[in-house]
């Protein structure tokens, strides 16, 4: 079992409360959801990992754990802050949400009563908790802490995007960095990252059916068992790739994304 974050959901939610005078803040409600959920996520996946074949050697490390759970509950704590400033969740014409987070984490004191190598290790994954590629020096440690944070993170994430790739939500355009909306276009170069198991970059996606071969290719990334199973009974890859056009010269790619999806399955029975 999880340890009891009780006292520090509700210092993050205190915090929170502190944003209530910014005007329209709606999207700081949904930043509050989904904090909570990618925490839960972490919680589920630090309890799972007695499960996990290749990571159960972590379940004894108590300190990696509560890290990888404080982490997940901190780690977006510098959007509020970015959209009380800026009006918006973009990185590219604000700042680096993940940076803000960290320093808003840091100089808050808000993990100032736990031991300096556990405040240590959750600041170092909320850091980079974004990063499109990790640094290699990463100790193991702080790799898992770190790969906790971004599969709860992405796991929610994919809930997020299906929303906005299925409907015409307010905001649909700017979550989507204003990509070309044409059903039956893709990028070949985002295909070709999906062969090779990599994700592609965000500066490549022009098209609404790149974001989906992008969100497709995350299931390479994914680390833990917990997260690829919940995936899979989540049903949402089902929608993401499903959306994807028809066409011959695609078609490589989509049946990478589906074998990956269905070891994903597989995972979970
Ligand atoms: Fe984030």
């Amino acid at each position: 079992m999880s340890a009891d974050f009780s006292a520090y959901r509700r210092l993050f939610l205190d915090y929170t409360e502190g944003f209530r005078h910014v005007p329209d803040s709606a999207p700081l409600r949904l930043k509050v959801e989904h904090t909570f959920r990618v925490m839960e996520h972490a919680e589920l996946v630090v309890d799972s990992l007695a499960d996990d074949a290749r990571e159960k050697q972590w379940r004894q490390n108590a300190t990696a754990c509560r890290a990888a759970c404080l982490a997940a509950l901190f780690h977006d704590c510098g959007r509020f802050p970015q959209f009380e400033r800026y009006r918006t969740f973009m990185d590219a014409k604000s700042v680096n949400h993940a940076l803000l987070s960290f320093q808003t984490m840091r100089d808050g004191g808000f993990l100032s009563e736990e031991e300096p190598h556990v405040r240590g290790l959750a600041q170092c994954a909320v850091l980079l908790h974004n990063r499109h590629i990790l640094p290699g020096m990463l100790s193991p440690e702080a790799r898992f802490v770190t790969d906790v944070v971004r599969d709860s993170d992405k796991l929610d994430i994919f809930r997020i995007m299906v929303g906005y790739l299925e409907n015409a939500l307010p905001e649909r355009d700017a979550v989507l960095l204003h990509v070309k909306d044409e059903p039956d276009a893709w990028t070949p170069r985002v295909a070709e990252d999906v062969l090779a198991g990599r994700v592609a970059s965000y500066g490549d996606l022009r098209f609404v059916n790149d974001f989906r071969l992008l969100l497709g290719a995350w299931m390479l990334e994914l680390r833990f068992a917990a997260t690829r199973k919940a995936l899979a009974e989540s049903g949402l890859m089902e929608v993401v790739l499903a959306g994807l056009p028809d066409e011959p010269l695609l078609r490589p790619a989509k049946d990478r994304l589906y074998a990956l999806l269905d070891k994903c399955r597989k995972e979970g029975r």
